[in-house]
């Protein structure tokens, strides 16, 4: 089974400079905007130690089961997102491919205009005082969520997350993964180090993450928000990480980097925790954080901040910056799912397939960038419900249709037959079940969202 891709022409298929390259690069695409803002928010939501119990317990046995599936496809058989699953299991698979198409297209129209906030915060903090109080922050983020400010920084992001994929897999992803992640990891363990010294810190964790109430384990909200939280932070299930396996040496261990990952991302959603929770308690700001999922990042940070003077501003700075790092890190990942399956399927250079999806990428996020309420609906459609099934397909796939392919490529780079069959065996029987309840809750409540 070596990999079939067609490189481009005359050119050697592209490679991973290392295996710490591709575990980089994907905890790069894993570590995102979710992990700061969208983990806060939903471990604010009352759920406490359950929810990191639940999100725990989730990332391992549904997530990480379904990562390594995604990984094995992309590496086995060498082909970008739209082929791999007809080359795996045959035509029938086709519209899998075109589901992680759809899926990486859609998130990316969105998420390419939150990297354009985050990156307007950064400015703002840099040149201006932060805002004196909330009803400030909160008309600042209004002219900054909406209307022209909102579109240039979504174009501006989509050009850098363009710039960065067209250099090429070594040349461009892996070197912004190499020096960005690192630099963020220090960046938050120096927050979260500064926020352990605030006035009210303790209550900060207490509150939010340490409160610890049995009876939340069976609370619904709380393992919604558990599971929706686990599948977009992970973000396994749009073939982002496929297209990053079909670069990957056959050697490489599999399960070791997909648990790499794993701990990586939960690493940096509890530690964005230990940031933003001292933060809101210390400066009374916990009304906002419940109330919306970006109130956390964009309104209550800046406000508690501001009453810090000089540090405040800087340590702003900091964050805005570990931030769109985290951001664009994610970004080129979800524009190589498109990009590489044109490469892939109509033999095109990699400079023409990235402007052409970079182009189609920002038309259709501009809607977004316009009207928030678009954006959250275009979340709960592709990041909601999209890249769950995807998910679920995957696992369908990998462990009924093309299990022999599973086995076969994981015993042969080395991973002991008893972790293929635990692997295989939560593949079949967990992953899809809890799956599909979580599809189940996730349509239910577009269903019921949709009118207002
Ligand atoms: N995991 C990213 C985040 O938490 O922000 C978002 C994401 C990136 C989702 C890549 C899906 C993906 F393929």
């Amino acid at each position: 089974m070596a990999p079939s891709r067609p490189a481009e022409r005359g050119q050697p298929p592209e490679r991973w400079g290392s295996g710490l390259g591709f575990v980089l690069a994907a905890a790069g695409s894993a570590v995102g905007l979710g992990n700061l803002w969208g983990f806060a928010y939903r471990a604010s939501q009352g759920g406490g130690a359950a929810f990191v119990v639940l999100y725990v317990v989730i990332v391992l046995a549904v997530c990480l089961p379904v990562l390594v599936a995604e990984m094995v496809l992309g590496r086995s058989t060498g082909h970008a997102p739209l082929l791999a699953p007809v080359t795996a299991a045959g035509r029938r698979w086709a519209p899998l491919g075109w589901l992680f198409l759809a899926a990486a297209v859609g998130i990316l129209s969105y998420y390419a205009v939150l990297m354009g906030w985050t990156g307007r915060s950064l400015l703002h903090a840099l040149l201006e005082p932060l805002p004196a109080d909330m009803a400030a922050a909160k008309d600042y983020f209004t002219a900054i969520s909406s209307g022209g400010d909102a579109v240039l920084g979504h174009l501006l992001s989509l050009a850098l997350t363009g710039v960065v994929v067209a250099a090429g897999v070594r040349g461009g992803i892996e070197r912004l993964s190499r020096w960005g992640m690192p630099l963020l990891f220090l960046l938050l363990a120096g927050l979260a180090i500064w926020a352990a010294f605030l006035p009210q810190a303790r209550e900060g964790y207490a509150t939010f993450l340490l409160r610890w109430d049995a009876s939340k384990l069976a609370d619904p909200a709380t393992i919604r928000n558990a599971f929706t939280q686990a599948f977009f932070s992970i973000g396994t299930g749009i073939g982002a990480i496929l297209a990053y396996a079909a670069y990957l040496d056959r050697r490489s261990p599999i399960p070791r980097e997909a648990a790499s990952v794993v701990g990586m991302d939960t690493a940096v959603g509890l530690m964005a925790g230990c940031i933003t929770f001292p933060v809101v308690a210390s400066f009374g700001l916990a009304d906002v954080v419940g109330s919306s999922t970006v109130g956390t990042l964009f309104i209550a940070l800046p406000t508690g901040l501001a009453s810090l003077g000089a540090t405040g501003r800087l340590v702003a700075v900091l964050f805005f910056t570990l931030a769109y790092i985290a951001a664009i890190t994610s970004s080129v990942s979800l524009l190589e799912v498109p990009v590489s399956s044109l490469m892939d399927r109509l033999g095109w250079s990699r400079g023409r397939a990235v402007w052409l999806c970079v182009t189609l990428i920002a038309l259709l996020g501009l809607p977004s960038a316009l009207d928030v309420a678009v954006l959250e609906r275009m979340d709960a459609i592709f990041g909601g419900v999209l890249l769950i099934l995807g998910g679920l397909l995957l696992a369908v796939l990998l462990g009924w249709g093309s299990s022999q392919r599973f086995r076969s490529d994981l015993e042969h780079s080395g991973t002991s037959g008893s972790l293929v069959a635990a692997l295989l065996w939560a593949l079949r029987w967990v992953s899809p079940v809890a799956i599909s309840l979580g599809l189940v809750v996730s349509i239910t409540d577009l269903v019921r969202n949709w009118g207002g």
